[in-house]
């Protein structure tokens, strides 16, 4: 199966993007990214139409454990959702231009705005464990970037993209308006797929981080680079490392996102019905 690299990624992605187009019967407006803990959105939102990523050019079904491989259709209010039911991580080892290759195949077939959760490890005590967050931008520490390679072809050749205000402020008062509860922070982007050390984790604090994780700076940073509207949100799974002074571990973090799945799935629900309202269809 052919995956994106920095030769064909933006070629490959227009291919997906037909596929995804006549599938559904034509573009969409959102593209909202199920992570861990977050996949009970897709059963609260009620699907058109759906088809499995191994149908679609240069995508890969996820191997991370609570991420599914559909992408799916829904109707919300005005708005047409691709919802895609898990996300392939940098750790997986496919390259970077396989992580984003969702967010760039949504952007050919129409989508203006990007929605993305994740489960995350949490530095801030005071929010504590469950605790759901907007972030409001973020730290790559991957060492990656989707921009890397070869320049994008026109109109969106150009490398250098502006990241001063990578995760929308429309989006996410929009949000708060949803849920005024919900806290707002700076997410650290790690490669993983081991979780950081507890020095890691105290680095991360005086840098300024209060979530961190595997995922979703790669995403970010390539749904700027194609003129996406950008909100994401954190489910904090456990503490961080070296925090509570217990082991983390991967099963914690999907006991948590089981136990939260309903609760999130419904607001990130809500948060796309609001979104649909205030935004202005082109
Ligand atoms: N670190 C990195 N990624 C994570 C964590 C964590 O503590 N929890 C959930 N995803």
């Amino acid at each position: 199966m052919e995956t994106a690299n920095a030769g064909n990624a933006y070629d490959l992605a227009k291919q997906a993007a037909e596929v995804v187009v006549k599938k559904f019967g034509g573009d969409h407006d959102i593209l909202a990214v199920l992570g861990s803990g977050w996949a009970h959105a897709a059963s609260v939102l009620e699907a058109t139409n759906e088809i499995s990523v191994t149908e679609i050019p240069g995508f890969i079904k996820p191997s991370a454990i609570g991420h599914g491989g559909t992408l799916k259709s829904v109707v919300v209010g005005k708005s047409r959702v691709l919802l895609l039911t898990g996300r392939t991580h940098l750790y997986e080892g496919h390259g970077v231009n396989s992580v984003v290759h969702a967010v760039r195949t949504a952007a050919f077939a129409g989508c203006k705005t990007l929605v993305l959760t994740n489960a995350a490890g949490c530095l801030r005590e005071d929010w504590g464990v469950g605790a759901t967050a907007l972030i409001s931008d973020h730290i790559n520490l991957t060492g990656f970037s989707p921009l890397t390679g070869a320049d994008a072809p026109v109109p969106l050749h150009g490398r250098f993209v502006d990241l001063t205000d990578a995760y929308s402020e429309r989006l996410r008062v929009i949000a708060k308006r949803v849920d005024p509860t919900l806290y707002e922070g700076v997410y650290m982007g790690f490669h993983g797929p081991h979780f950081e050390t507890p020095a890691e984790i105290r680095a991360a604090r005086v840098w300024g981080a209060d979530l961190v994780g595997m995922s979703t700076v790669m995403e970010t940073i390539a749904a700027r680079h194609m003129g996406l509207e950008v909100l994401a949100l954190s489910l904090a799974t456990n503490l961080a490392a070296g925090i509570s002074g217990e082991k983390l571990s991967g099963d914690e973090v999907l006991a948590i996102g089981k136990a939260s799945a309903s609760r999130v799935g419904g607001l990130l629900a809500n948060i796309l019905q609001q979104i649909d309202l205030e935004t202005e269809k082109k």
